[in-house]
């Protein structure tokens, strides 16, 4: 069942399997590098795409990628895959922490947070966490979290160097988002290049991308593909009026009294 597969910790739900209590603790004391990079979401909100268009951003500025694949490069923060301490300068991370788990050390630092609409981000997790959680809409369990971490991350965005996104203004224009995280990242690069990060980020060929599509990852852990349908609007095919209507209560609620706008097809 769904209570094997996760566990809370400091008022978080973490996958079993890919992280401990204890690592979660340690990361009160992580190390931080001034020239760390950091992506924030909550999940399904366009993490990988994110990592592609950071990574490639490194690369054509002349930082060499000899990683297998994006998570290598890009780790997430919060799953210990490599010793963390080796990675090359500057370091990428990915992470799907709250802000109070945070590090306090990544204040400061240069941290992008990507938001996407909640009903498109709970239809995504319901099709990559079908399994886990037996094909039920997520609504009641994983997706209340959606609120409360872009609230958190919102409230304290003062303490950080924080660039908001939305998942619906990337695929509006691609181009003109590559360009907001590079003026963010304070890294200049020609047209051209602005141009093959843009190529290499767009959804078919990140689908055809072994390093970027994860495929690799095992199917009993990931149920679904990372690239599914890459759109803005699927909720429409997928919520009943009453679903829809509940995240639209539920966002009155928790996200009512902060300027706040999404964009929603
Ligand atoms: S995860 O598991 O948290 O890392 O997932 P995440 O990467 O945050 O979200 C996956 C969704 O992002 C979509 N995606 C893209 N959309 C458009 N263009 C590109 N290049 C792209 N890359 C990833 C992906 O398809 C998932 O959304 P859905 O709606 O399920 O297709």
């Amino acid at each position: 069942s769904i209570r094997d597969r996760v566990f809370k910790h400091k008022n978080y739900n973490f996958l079993v399997g890919h992280t401990t209590p204890e690592y979660i603790d340690s990361l009160e004391s992580f190390e931080i590098k001034d020239s760390d990079v950091f992506v924030v979401t909550y999940p399904k909100s366009g993490t990988v795409w994110a990592q592609q268009i950071i990574i490639s951003i490194h690369e054509l500025h002349g930082n060499q990628n000899k990683y297998s694949n994006n998570m290598e490069r890009m780790p997430w923060l919060e799953y210990k895959t490599a010793e963390y301490t080796l990675l090359p300068s500057p370091r990428l991370f990915a992470s799907h922490l709250p802000e109070h788990i945070m590090p306090p050390g990544v204040k400061e630092k240069k941290i992008l947070y990507l938001m996407r609409n909640p009903k498109d981000n709970v239809v995504s997790f319901y099709h990559f966490k079908c399994q886990i959680t037996g094909c039920i809409m997520p609504l009641y369990s994983f997706a209340s979290s959606w609120f409360d971490h872009v609230r958190e991350w919102y409230l304290n965005r003062e303490q950080y160097n924080i660039l908001f996104l939305t998942y619906e203004e990337m695929i509006l224009d691609l181009k003109a988002s590559v360009k907001k995280i590079c003026n963010f990242l304070g890294i200049n690069l020609t047209e051209a290049a602005i141009s093959q990060v843009v190529e290499k980020a767009t959804f078919q060929n990140m689908k055809n991308d072994t390093k970027a599509n994860y495929e690799h990852l095992s199917p009993e852990r990931f149920s679904g593909k990372f690239l599914r349908k890459g759109q803005i609007g699927d909720w429409k095919n997928t919520l009943t009026v009453a679903q829809s209507e509940r995240v639209d209560q539920v966002l009155q609620e928790k996200l009512g009294d902060l300027p706040l706008s999404f964009i929603w097809e």
